[in-house]
């Protein structure tokens, strides 16, 4: 049974006007919130993860809760390889696809070091265990300099240069664990940090960001999809900091064959923020591939 609770659902679902018998791809099918309110609203199903594990429980769980009258396929694989789920598919071109970025609630209780609140875990931070180097490795293969631009570019971390020269030094001792980033972080002093969150969140984040090559595969993500929509069809993506935002943003403008639909990007309404913090953070952009109608 997922943790995970689907973030803008009823948004997600009129965005990307799901019509019965057409096909649609969830890029990130997580604890499978968002595919299952597309099958449920008659719409056929392409979805993937990088996880294996949310595949392999998502596959249990759409057995008995699909309903009757659409079809469904599951693959384990990155959506920068979203192509040769569609090949595999045999579909050709989509109605609508869905990106909700980022990690999900059920994987902060994988032991892989996602969240704070288990700081024995050893930092691995990997989607797909399968594959790259976990954190605690990489950090001990990368020179400061390498760690303190992630650690600024994608978390925006004010004592990126301190918090680095410590985890480089660490990590060449031993393998590091979340407990090692929280001692570091509050050794170095967390002045000018957002109070909300646990100062030691951005750093994890920015580490999760670097470890799986988020930005690079969203880049590589984006341009397959947009061409594997059908004319008329939807691009809905969710993203949760602002790097992956401005990316989302800019590749919808600087596309010629999309039109943007959300001039801003649209946010949950506070009752959803209440209810499910994790929302808070949320930003979701649509687009439209262009056609007759819309050129
Ligand atoms: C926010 S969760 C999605 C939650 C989902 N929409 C739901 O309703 O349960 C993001 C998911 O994307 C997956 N993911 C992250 N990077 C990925 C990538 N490059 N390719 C495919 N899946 C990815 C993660 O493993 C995670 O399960």
């Amino acid at each position: 049974m997922t943790k995970h609770q689907p973030v803008m659902l009823e948004e997600v679902i009129n965005c990307l006007k799901v019509e019965k018998g057409e096909w649609y791809l969830d890029t990130t099918f997580g604890g499978g919130g968002h595919s299952l309110a597309i099958l449920k609203a008659g719409g056929n199903l392409i979805a993937l993860d990088w996880d294996k594990e949310n595949i392999e429980i998502g596959r249990k769980h759409l057995v008995t809760a699909c309903p009757s009258g659409v079809s469904y396929h599951l693959y384990h694989l990155n959506y920068c390889q979203l192509d040769e789920a569609l090949d595999k598919s045999q579909v050709k071109s989509l109605r609508g696809i869905l990106f909700d970025l980022g990690f999900s609630t059920d994987q902060l209780y994988k032991r892989r070091g996602f969240s704070f609140h288990y700081p024995s875990e050893v930092l691995d931070l990997r989607y797909n265990s399968q594959t790259g180097q976990p954190a605690w490795q990489l950090l001990r293969n990368l020179g400061r300099e390498e760690i303190q631009r992630s650690l600024e570019v994608y978390s925006q971390q004010p004592r990126a240069a301190e918090i680095a020269l410590k985890l480089c030094h660490l990590a060449r001792e031993k393998k590091i664990t979340v407990g090692d980033v929280i001692k570091v972080v509050e050794e170095v002093g967390f002045k000018n940090q957002p109070k909300k969150i646990h100062p030691a969140t951005k750093v994890i984040q920015a580490l999760r960001i670097l470890v799986n090559q988020e930005l690079d595969n969203l880049r590589c993500g984006l341009v397959k999809a947009a061409d594997s929509l059908k004319e008329g069809g939807r691009l809905v993506v969710i993203s949760f900091h602002s790097g992956e935002d401005r990316i989302v943003k800019e590749f919808i403008r600087r596309r010629q064959d999309l039109v943007s639909i959300t001039k801003k990007a649209k946010r949950p309404i506070k009752e959803e923020i209440a209810e499910n913090p994790r929302s808070r953070s949320a930003r979701l952009r649509v687009a439209e591939k262009k056609g007759e109608g819309n050129d």
